[in-house]
């Protein structure tokens, strides 16, 4: 074996062992793995930054995962590991499964942007084209905004609260909500700008990938608690402040004026 090809081999090999936990690797699941409502969660799942099957993630797990794929800090990955813990069944469960997160109205609320309403369709986890096309709507430009971001949010409440009659959601629901808008916003988009590339963010929903075949790239900045909690507050001030854009929209909408393609 020449010396370039014996390189090329051992570059090789070290990917197989390493195999998971990289950007490149990337596989959907298979039989006997298990996947949740959260695109990104399951995406790392695809990925390998956390385990492939989707279960028994434990804390080091998420730590690891959310820092080495995205820059998240590790005070936010304690934090939502101690939420998704809660999502096991079993008491003072110290792992959870992505399909543990999938239980109704634990962490898992109604009007996702991806997903339907459990009580409407009996399947609150699996990618749902109608609810994801609502949300779509409203990223009108290339560059998604935080109103844009906010105002599909509303939209989807107010579709679940006028189709589901069983319609909940706690505090801890709308929080949650709130937190993954801007979450799909800032982890994807530039903090500084308070945008998202359109194109990432629809590539994360419809392939359960990182979008870095589009461009993104791992952002160089450390997301912690308080960028958290800003973007949370960005999503909520803008919604806040959006009633009547939302009834503006909603009327173009119904006008055909609003990006659907
Ligand atoms: C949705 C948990 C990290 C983005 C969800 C849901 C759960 C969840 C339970 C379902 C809520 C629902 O729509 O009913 C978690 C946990 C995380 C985590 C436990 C960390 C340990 C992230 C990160 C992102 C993210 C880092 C970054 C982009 C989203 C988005 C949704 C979502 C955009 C909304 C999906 C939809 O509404 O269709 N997550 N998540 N999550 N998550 Fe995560
Ligand atoms: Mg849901």
């Amino acid at each position: 074996m020449n010396p370039t090809s014996f390189v090329a081999a051992a570059i090789l090999l070290a990917g197989l062992v390493r195999g998971q936990g990289s950007v490149e690797y990337w596989h959907p699941p298979t039989k006997g793995d298990v996947r949740g409502p959260c695109p990104m969660l399951n995406s790392l799942a695809n990925h390998g930054f956390l385990p492939h099957s989707g279960k028994g993630i434990k804390l080091n797990d998420t730590v690891h995962a959310l820092e080495a794929a995205l820059n998240i800090n590790q005070d936010i990955a304690t934090s939502l590991f101690g939420f998704a813990a809660t999502t096991n069944p079993e008491p003072n469960a110290t792992e959870f499964s992505l399909e543990n997160l999938g239980r109704h109205n634990v962490l898992e609320h109604d009007a996702s942007l991806s997903r339907a309403d459990f009580d409407v369709t009996g399947d609150s986890v699996s990618f749902n084209r109608a609810a994801y096309d609502e949300t779509r709507k409203y990223w009108t430009s290339d560059s998604i905004t935080v109103k844009q971001a906010a105002v599909a949010r509303l939209a989807r409440y107010n579709t679940s609260q006028t189709t589901n009659p069983k319609y909940t959601m706690s505090p801890l629901g709308d929080r949650f909500s709130a937190g993954e808008s801007a979450a799909y916003l800032f982890i994807l988009g530039d903090i500084s700008t308070a945008t998202a590339p359109r194109k990432f963010v629809e590539y994360l929903f419809l392939n359960e990938r990182l979008p870095t075949a589009v461009g993104w790239k791992k952002s160089s900045h450390v997301f912690t608690p308080t960028d958290l909690v800003t973007a949370i507050d960005l999503i909520y001030n803008a919604t806040g402040a959006s009633a009547e854009d939302l009834q503006k929209m909603r009327a173009r909408s119904r006008r055909g004026e609003v990006h659907g393609g």
